[in-house]
């Protein structure tokens, strides 16, 4: 994968770098930025649940990926002032470690389970008492002895985050009370996460440049703070910038290969492979993967979402095609291909 990919798809790995992700990272519902609808409903919620001495309902976070699910999570358990423990759908084998976790929580706490579409069918399926009633059926024994053995659960609030809502089976859906779907984000909520992030990471910035890094950081605060991060190396460098202004973010940004609209390489490739191989499309999603060389789970939920809202690409019955504004993005001209 190359450096610019990366800008989109990457992970913070090193603990350096987790450790600066940790600290950009919103700690209440009153510094997390954007997603007003959802942050006011919430709220409600919370102050509710608290009045009633309560557990929160359960909670389903939904949108594309680094648009601040696990964030919102945090922030949630917080607000209630409960603890929370945290886990994904693929750590889940065996009900076993289902058991094993709802066994641990307290009264209120949150279970938050990311990628909860990975979750394996078994263990799904002993959620929806865990969820419904608060109790689990659990096997005891083995054999001719083996019997049943129902098992209450303290009230808490189960939080899901998924990146493909569609994936979710429906018994397990209809089971979360409270359903969020994160938008991406606007230009101006972008410019204000990337001020507030410049001001954590003491990094000089001008409103024009962080305009700028917004109007390129494909609706998601992940993507802005990557990019901060990198400009700031370049910033920092340069003799001629003492802070992050406009002419820096423009040069910084053609070296990421980012262009005007926030498309990356892997975007533009994928455009160019249906109009150069498809005549612009339908194309089926699996094919165009291929194609790029890249996971059908990675396009599903990385470029495609972008490239939908963008208006660059539709979905057909038949597959996804290339709108005029995509053509018109490229230069290329849809009668000469
Ligand atoms: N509303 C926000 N305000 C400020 N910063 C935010 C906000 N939402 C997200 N961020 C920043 O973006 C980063 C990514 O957010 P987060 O990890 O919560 O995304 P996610 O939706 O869980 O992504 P994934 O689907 O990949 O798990 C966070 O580290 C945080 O710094
Ligand atoms: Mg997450």
């Amino acid at each position: 994968m190359t450096e610019d990919d990366r800008i989109v798809t990457g992970e913070a790995k090193d603990d350096a770098e987790s450790s600066v992700e940790q600290s950009l990272r919103p700690s209440s519902l009153a510094t997390y930025i954007g997603q007003s609808a959802l942050k006011r409903e919430l709220s409600v919620y919370i102050r509710a649940a608290k009045k009633r001495e309560e557990a929160l309902d359960h909670v389903l976070l939904y949108g594309p990926p680094g648009l601040g699910k696990t964030t919102l999570a945090m922030i949630i358990a917080s607000e209630m002032q409960v603890g929370i423990k945290t886990t994904s759908g693929p750590a889940i084998e065996k009900t076993g470690d289902l058991v094993a976790l709802l066994n641990e929580l307290q009264p209120g706490d949150v279970l938050f389970i990311d990628e909860i579409h990975r979750l394996p069918k078994v263990v799904e399926e002993m959620l929806y008492s865990a969820m419904e009633d608060f109790y689990i059926d659990i096997v005891v024994g083995q054999g001719p002895t083996a019997h049943p053995v129902h098992f209450p659960l303290p009230p808490f609030t189960l939080i899901g985050a998924t990146t493909r809502a569609g994936l979710l089976s429906a018994p397990l859906r209809d089971r979360f009370g409270i359903v969020g779907h994160m938008a991406y984000y606007n230009t101006d909520e972008l410019e204000e996460i990337v001020m507030r992030s410049a001001r954590i990471l003491n990094s000089p910035i001008q409103e024009e440049g962080a305009h700028e890094i917004a109007r390129r950081s494909r609706g998601t605060p992940r993507i802005a703070n990557r990019l901060l991060k990198r400009i700031r190396d370049f910033a920092e460098v340069s003799d001629q910038h003492d802070s992050i202004d406009r002419p820096i973010v423009q040069q910084a940004l053609k070296m990421l290969q980012v262009d005007e609209d926030g498309l990356d390489q892997t975007d533009l490739k994928l455009l160019r492979t249906m109009i150069r191989f498809y005549n612009g499309g339908p194309v089926g999603l699996n094919t165009l993967a291929a194609n790029i060389g890249e996971e059908t789970d990675t396009v599903a939920e990385m470029y495609e979402p972008f490239l939908l809202q963008k208006g660059f690409i539709k979905r057909t019955a038949r597959g996804r095609m290339v709108t005029p504004l995509a053509y018109e993005h490229l230069g290329i001209s849809p009668e000469h291909n």
